[in-house]
């Protein structure tokens, strides 16, 4: 790589914004995931048409993938990096922001926040891309005959498990602390200061992390009160 190149990778404001820009990519992977998902409450029908919808996009899906697996990986990395040097900075105290002086637990515990999502989008994965959408796991007991209803079936299945739905609200609150700071200060990274319109920005973005960690934590919720689906 040419050292003009390294020398800009090096650069911490490049690594801030590197963050920002993963950070608003993956925002918006939540916000259109999140559509998706609410197809719950309309069905199994639309639920795995959706699902199958985007499952035909073949390569398309797999470039997806590719670029959202990619600002994943720049935006862990980046951060982990960013908070290793503050840290060595701030003579032992983690912290990786660019706001100015408002230290929240929602700032203060970026990092661990961010681990912990990591861990759950694992945890996700093996629960409903890696898992097989046909077999028992996929029957709702005493619907549609017994036969299977497919991702539809192995997702209500896995939320009535209450260990189950409570990890998944667990994590979505985490997810919420993460973006009520997330969200905002990646406009500051990415240069958008402005003394009328910063605060209306802060707002919003606290607004959108409130309401993705909500309507996600609605799904699991919603099975556990309805508990046998509309078919
Ligand atoms: C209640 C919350 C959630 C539910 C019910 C849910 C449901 C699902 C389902 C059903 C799939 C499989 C889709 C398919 O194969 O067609 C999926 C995949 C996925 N989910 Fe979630 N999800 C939730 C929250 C999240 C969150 C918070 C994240 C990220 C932080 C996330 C990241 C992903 C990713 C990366 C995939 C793989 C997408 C792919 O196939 O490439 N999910 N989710």
């Amino acid at each position: 790589m040419a050292s003009s190149n390294r020398t800009l990778l090096q650069s911490s404001i490049v690594r801030k914004q590197i963050v920002a820009v993963t950070g608003l990519a993956m925002v918006g992977f939540l916000i259109a995931h999140l559509s998706g998902n609410f197809l719950i409450f309309a069905g199994p029908e639309a639920f795995n048409g959706y699902s199958k919808k985007l499952h035909d996009l073949g390569p398309i899906l797999w470039v997806l993938r590719i670029g959202l697996i990619a600002a994943l990986l720049g935006h862990v990395v980046l951060a982990i990096k960013l908070t290793g040097e503050n840290h060595a900075a701030r003579g032992g105290r983690y912290a990786v922001s660019n706001s100015r002086g408002d230290g929240g637990f929602c700032k203060k515990t970026m990092i661990y926040t961010g681990i912990l999502i990591l861990v759950f989008v694992a945890l996700h994965l093996y629960d409903f891309t890696y898992r097989d959408k046909t077999g028992d796991p996929t029957i709702v007991e005493g619907v549609n005959g017994g036969l299977s209803l497919g991702l539809f079936g192995l997702v209500w299945n896995s939320f009535l498990q209450p260990w189950h739905s409570g990890l998944y609200i667990l994590a979505m609150i985490i997810l919420g602390f993460h973006l009520s700071h997330g969200i905002q200060s990646l406009f500051q990274s990415i240069g958008f200061f402005h003394d009328r319109y910063t605060p209306m920005v802060k707002k919003i973005g606290f607004a959108l992390a409130i309401l993705l960690a909500v309507g996600f934590i609605s799904i699991p919720i919603y099975v556990n009160v309805v508990r046998t689906p509309h078919l």
